[in-house]
Parts: structure tokens; C-alpha cells; sequence
């Protein structure tokens, strides 16, 4: 700009700039929004309202596609999430929040949700201050729509997707919906608890070499073994919530699944998530606040309501031997707590270093300090901590190095130690031991000198 140093010449490229801009703007006036976050609040306690959901008061936005609507929701006064409800008002049950704009930037009353001319989709508070958008000014959109698989799209005039919900998750996928490697998304993570709508403490990550549940970014608590890759050294390149229309003894049958692609190999693992004999286009699969997997499939009845139904839980009680991947509740990291032993997943106990006693809700270690003066170790026998059986620990090592290591770090509270392999596991949080019936597998848990 400072080699045009007459003003007439820079008003004359102001005025070039602002009609490339209006022809850029090119959303037809009929397919602009902007609704209001204002008005009665619904909750469900009236025969036109049913429940949804973390029992939220909400507001029903027009767009609308069966069985999917947009709304406002809270759980906390003046705290609203824009919110993919899926269910619909016949349904004599529960309506599911299955995409959500703004997890833990909430809007307040009298926000706005807007599509302007320029075709990008914003979310702002009433004064004007932007907490989220799509990014999509003057690229080409033309409109908006709720499409019937629950995924919002904007659309260029050829009818692609320049900005899609499906490529955005939160803690959900529906049908047809993916985790990518490359250029992502690559996660799911949970939602923190029933009224608190902020990230929480698990994640679902595809990695080029497996699927894993993490607690804190960084502890493995389940991940996907796919051996046939691993032996031909392939990598993922994505996983995609599917039905598989399949016939079984003349049977017809839709197997949902998880599938798994990768770019070099015709082997095709997937994760099972059972079969039902209905239409399950309309399903999705949860990372919960508890950090277990689930499916839920929806079904519309001839009377024109619906019904869920839980076909798939990762971490299970009753486990069927079906081909499915299934694990113990005891895998899960906070199935007993900040600390107590489970067993067949039920909590069993809670370890002292005066032997085990009762499980409760208040099950804890005592903080050891730092100094190693001023802790010791108590030793458990036949118990694992939730990393083991997807991590490798290190060594072979000595316990008595394995044990140094941790006496040298003040974070540690505790150590895991293999003595038929000599591994060793350091534990930043204990939460919950699984009883395992192998005797070479120990736990060393700090304790205060008292
Ligand atoms: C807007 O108008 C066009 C042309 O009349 C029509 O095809 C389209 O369905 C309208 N959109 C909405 C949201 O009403
Ligand atoms: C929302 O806006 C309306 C006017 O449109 C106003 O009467 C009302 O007080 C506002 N509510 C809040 C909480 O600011
Ligand atoms: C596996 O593949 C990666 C690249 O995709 C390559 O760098 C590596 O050498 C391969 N490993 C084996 C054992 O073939
Ligand atoms: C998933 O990966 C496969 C194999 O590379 C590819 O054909 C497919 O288009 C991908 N799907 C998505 C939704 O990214
Ligand atoms: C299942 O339902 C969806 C719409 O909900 C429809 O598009 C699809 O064709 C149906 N599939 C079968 C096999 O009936
Ligand atoms: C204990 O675990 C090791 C592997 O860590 C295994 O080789 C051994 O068979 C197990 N022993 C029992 C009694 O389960």
C-alpha cells in the first residue's frame, strides 16, 4: 500500500476490494438466519415437552430434519450450549445431544446463531462478541441444511460441503461419521460431568498404528491390537461408524461396526458392535463420562415415537463371547475411585498399609511428601494398575531400580512391577487396581512415615 502514495488511488482500491466482496456474498436472502436465544424455556415437564438429555432447560431452534434439531441448552443458568438434539417429541424417551458447537465457551441469554450473506455461521453474544464460527465468509456458500444422517452442512452452489458438523465431533459419532489420521479429527473426548459441559478426562484417538483410549492424554487404558497390520507394518488412515447390511441363514441383519481403513492392505479390521434386525441408520456411539464406549441405536415404532436401545458397552459386566471386544469394568480408571481394588468389576477393597479394608468413596493414599525420608512402601500382591495391560513399562529391570526411580520423583505414587518379565510401571495416579489372578504381578504404593 505504500508505493500508492496519492489517496485517490487507494479509495479506488478500497472500492475494487468491497465489490469482490459483494460478489462473494453470495447466500440468497431466503437462506440467511438468525435466531435469538430468548423466549420460554422448555424442560419436559409438560405434556408437549419430553426430557433431554443431562435434563437441560432448552429452546428449539427452527431448522429441523427428523429426527434432529438444533437448540439452545443448559445446565447451568444462563450457560447455553448450541446443541444437535436427536429424538423427537414423540419419542417417549430421552432425547439425545449428539453435536454441540461450543463446549465450554457457553453463550448467555439473548445470543445469536446467524447466517449471514457472506455464508459463515456464528455463534455471538448479544453485544456482537463472536465465541464460535465455521470460518466460512466468502467461500462459496450457498446455503445450510440439517441433513437426514444428523450431519449440518454448509453447501457451495455444486452442492459440496464447505464446512461439515461430522468433521467437528465432541464426544459422539453418528453413522457414516469418521476419525481420520491425517488432517483429523482425530478424537473424541468426553464431556467432564452431567452439568458441567467442559472437556473431560477421557479421549477415543486413532493413531496410525491403533486405536486408543486415553485418561489424561497420556495413559492408555484400552487400545485397539491389530495384528494382521502390525505384521504387514500398514498404517490407518481412518475409522468410520458403519452398518453392514449382511444375511444371515435368510435372516436379514445390519452389523454396526467400526470400520477400520488403512490405504495399503485389503484387510479390513473392525471394531463389532452387534447386530440388530431394524433399520440402524439412525445410531451413534458415545465416549461417556465415565470413559467407557457405547452404541445406542434408535428406532422409530409405527406409532410414530422411538426407542433407544444400548447395543454395544466396551467395558461390560456381563461379557458374551461373541466376537466382540469386551473388557473388564475394572479397566476403567475411575471405576473405584481415586484409589480401591476390583475384582469381576466390582470394587472389592480398599488397600491400607495395615492390610485391606471396605471400599468407599473415600478410599485415598495419604500424600508421602516428597522427601524419601519421610515415605516408605506398602506392597500389594496380584494386582495391576489400568496402564499395564496396554502399555510395556520399562526394563527388564530390578525392582530395586524400578523402585528408585519412583522414590526420586516426587509425582510418583507408586510403582507396578512384573517379576516373571522384570517390568516396571511408574503410577502418577492410582485410581483403580485390578485383582489379577497371576501372583507375579505386584504394586508398591507410597505411604507417609507417620
Ligand atoms: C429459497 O428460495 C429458493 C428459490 O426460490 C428455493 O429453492 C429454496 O428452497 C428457498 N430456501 C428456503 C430455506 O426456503
Ligand atoms: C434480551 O433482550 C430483550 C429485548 O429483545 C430484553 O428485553 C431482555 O431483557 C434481554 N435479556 C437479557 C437477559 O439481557
Ligand atoms: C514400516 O513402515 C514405515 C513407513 O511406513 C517404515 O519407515 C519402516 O521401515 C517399516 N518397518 C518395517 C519393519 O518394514
Ligand atoms: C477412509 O479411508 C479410505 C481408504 O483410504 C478412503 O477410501 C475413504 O474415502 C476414507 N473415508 C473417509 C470418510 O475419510
Ligand atoms: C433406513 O432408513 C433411512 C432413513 O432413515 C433410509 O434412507 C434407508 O434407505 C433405510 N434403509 C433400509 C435398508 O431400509
Ligand atoms: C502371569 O503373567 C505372565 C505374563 O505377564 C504369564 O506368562 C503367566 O502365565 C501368568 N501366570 C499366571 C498364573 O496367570
Amino acid at each position: 500500500m505504500a508505493a500508492y502514495s496519492s489517496s485517490l488511488s487507494s479509495i479506488f482500491i478500497c472500492f475494487l476490494f468491497g465489490s469482490f466482496l459483494i460478489s462473494e456474498a453470495v447466500v440468497p436472502a431466503n437462506e440467511t438466519f438468525r435466531y435469538v436465544n430468548q423466549g420460554d424455556l422448555r424442560f419436559g415437564n409438560d405434556y408437549l415437552d419430553f426430557v433431554s438429555e443431562y435434563a437441560p432447560t432448552y429452546r428449539p431452534l427452527p431448522p429441523f430434519t427428523f429426527p434432529f434439531q438444533l437448540c439452545f441448552y443448559n445446565t447451568t443458568p444462563n450457560a447455553y450450549t448450541l446443541g444437535l438434539r436427536m429424538g423427537t417429541i414423540r419419542s417417549q424417551s430421552v432425547m439425545r445431544w449428539v453435536w454441540e458447537a461450543n463446549r465450554g465457551k457457553p453463550v448467555r441469554e439473548n445470543a445469536t446463531f446467524s447466517l449471514g450473506s457472506d455464508g459463515n455461521l456464528i455463534l455471538a453474544e448479544a453485544d456482537g462478541r463472536i465465541v464460535w464460527q465455521t470460518n466460512t465468509a466468502n467461500k462459496g456458500v450457498v446455503g445450510f441444511a440439517i441433513l437426514p444422517d444428523g450431519n449440518v452442512v454448509l453447501r457451495d452452489s455444486r452442492g459440496n460441503f464447505v464446512w461439515q458438523s461430522f468433521d467437528y465431533p465432541t464426544d459422539t459419532l453418528l453413522i457414516g461419521q469418521s476419525l481420520r489420521v491425517r488432517g483429523g479429527p482425530y478424537k473424541l473426548v468426553s464431556r467432564a460431568s452431567v452439568t458441567n459441559n467442559v472437556d473431560g478426562d477421557y479421549s477415543f484417538v486413532i493413531e496410525p498404528k491403533r486405536l486408543v483410549l486415553y485418561y489424561k492424554n497420556n495413559m492408555p487404558y484400552w487400545s485397539s491390537t491389530f495384528p494382521e497390520l502390525n505384521r504387514k507394518n500398514v498404517t490407518i488412515v481412518n475409522a468410520t461408524l458403519v452398518i453392514q447390511e449382511s444375511e444371515y441363514e435368510e435372516n436379514n441383519y445390519n452389523s454396526l461396526r467400526c470400520n477400520i481403513l488403512n490405504g495399503q492392505s485389503w484387510e479390513f479390521p473392525y471394531i463389532d458392535m452387534g447386530q440388530v434386525q431394524y433399520n440402524s441408520s439412525l445410531s451413534y456411539l458415545r465416549l461417556g463420562i465415565d470413559g467407557n464406549l457405547r452404541l445406542y441405536t434408535y428406532r422409530s415404532n409405527v406409532q410414530g415415537g422411538a426407542t433407544w436401545k444400548l447395543l454395544y458397552t466396551m467395558f461390560d459386566k456381563s461379557q458374551d463371547d461373541n466376537g466382540m471386544i469386551f473388557e473388564d469394568e475394572c479397566h476403567l480408571p475411575n471405576r473405584c475411585g481415586k484409589f480401591g481394588l476390583c475384582k469381576d468389576s466390582q470394587c472389592v477393597g480398599c488397600p491400607t498399609p495395615n492390610g485391606v479394608v471396605e471400599w468407599s468413596e473415600d478410599c485415598n493414599t495419604k500424600s508421602p511428601g516428597c522427601k524419601a525420608s519421610g515415605f516408605k512402601y506398602y506392597e500389594l500382591k496380584g494386582v495391576d494398575h489400568f496402564t499395564v495391560k496396554y502399555t510395556g513399562g520399562t526394563g527388564p529391570v530390578k525392582r530395586s531400580d524400578c523402585e528408585s526411580k519412583c522414590t526420586k520423583d516426587c509425582k510418583c505414587m507408586g510403582y507396578f512391577y512384573h517379576t516373571d518379565r522384570s517390568r516396571c510401571w511408574i503410577a502418577y495416579e492410582l485410581k483403580t487396581l485390578s485383582r489379577v489372578g497371576n501372583s507375579t504381578h505386584y504394586a508398591y504404593i507410597k505411604t507417609p512415615i507417620s
